[in-house]
């Protein structure tokens, strides 16, 4: 059963599958109206009809956005004021990896994935955390990686953009907190979703097997708890957890890299 509704908008990129579309589930049962972005808009439409049967007094917006286009942010911030709808909680969960060597990236590839990762999460947060600074209230959750703790060969494009939404998160954190607006920033491990084939990454890498993926719902749960305690940052699980310690405290990069090396290609 949901939470009797609550008044305030959830919006949530990349809410058509894996993570995104379980933390959307986790908000609407919370009480929580949604405005849902992805590309796929078959999917966002199958999804709130799913919702409007579970919670049929809260409202489901869907718009669809290719958040790897520059001009995606600012399409959906002015769609939301077009509609009066006020962002209380902003999720920039949308991302993408490329994997192989650097000499094998496409170049529009790499384009699309920077544009999504760093360009439009933090164009999102440009947009929307003023009206959050005037209510003096909401939450803003971005979602790095683990990845993001130290340099990924074979990843590397991907784990860098995610240490730039580490680092990011973290300093606005410190600017919006005197005005009563969380930044919460969370790292998943392997997440059984579509992740993996969409970056491309070989099935038969060990470390990446599917069986050391852990289920969407659980990193979703885990993510929305952190970012409504108004946590600064977040991993998923005690190994993951034990990895970005060891790699915090290890005083060469060099050492990190030769050693991830190793891991990620065993
Ligand atoms: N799975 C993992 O192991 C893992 C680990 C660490 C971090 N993460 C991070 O978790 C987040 C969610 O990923 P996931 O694992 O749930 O992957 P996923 O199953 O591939 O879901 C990605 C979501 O992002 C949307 N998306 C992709 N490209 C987009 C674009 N150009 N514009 C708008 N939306 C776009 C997708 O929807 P459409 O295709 O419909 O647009 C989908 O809803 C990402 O930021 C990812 O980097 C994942």
């Amino acid at each position: 059963m949901p939470s009797e509704k609550n008044g305030k908008v959830a919006l949530v990129t990349g809410a058509s599958g894996g993570i995104g579309r379980e933390i959307a589930e986790i908000l609407l049962m919370k009480g929580y109206d949604l405005l849902l972005v992805a590309r796929s808009l078959g999917k966002l439409e199958e999804l709130r009809k799913k919702f409007k049967l579970i919670a049929s007094d809260q409202t489901v917006t869907v718009l669809r956005a290719d958040l790897s286009h520059s001009e995606s942010p600012k399409m959906i911030f002015d769609f939301a004021n077009d509609r009066n709808i006020s962002v209380d909680i902003l999720v920039n969960n949308a991302g993408v990896g490329i994997s192989g060597g650097i000499d094998e990236y496409s170049e529009e590839d790499l384009l699309k994935m920077i544009l999504l990762n760093i360009f439009s999460l933090t164009a999102l947060c440009k947009h929307f955390s003023p009206q959050m600074k005037e209510k003096r209230s909401g939450n803003i959750l971005n979602i790095a990686s683990i990845g993001g703790y130290q340099p990924v060969p074979y990843l590397a494009a991907y784990a860098a953009s995610k240490s730039y939404v580490l680092n990011f998160s973290d300093a606005i954190a410190m600017e919006l907190k005197d005005y009563g607006v969380s930044v919460s920033c969370y790292s998943p491990g392997l997440t059984d979703t579509q992740f993996f084939d969409r970056a491309d990454i070989d099935e038969n890498n060990n470390f990446y097997a599917k069986k050391m993926r852990v289920s969407p719902k659980d990193v979703a749960q885990d993510a929305v708890e952190m970012m409504l305690r108004g946590k600064l940052s977040s991993i998923y699980g005690l190994k993951n957890n034990v990895l970005a310690f060891l790699t915090q405290i290890t005083p060469s990069r060099n050492i990190i890299a030769r050693i991830t090396k190793k891991i990620v290609t065993k």
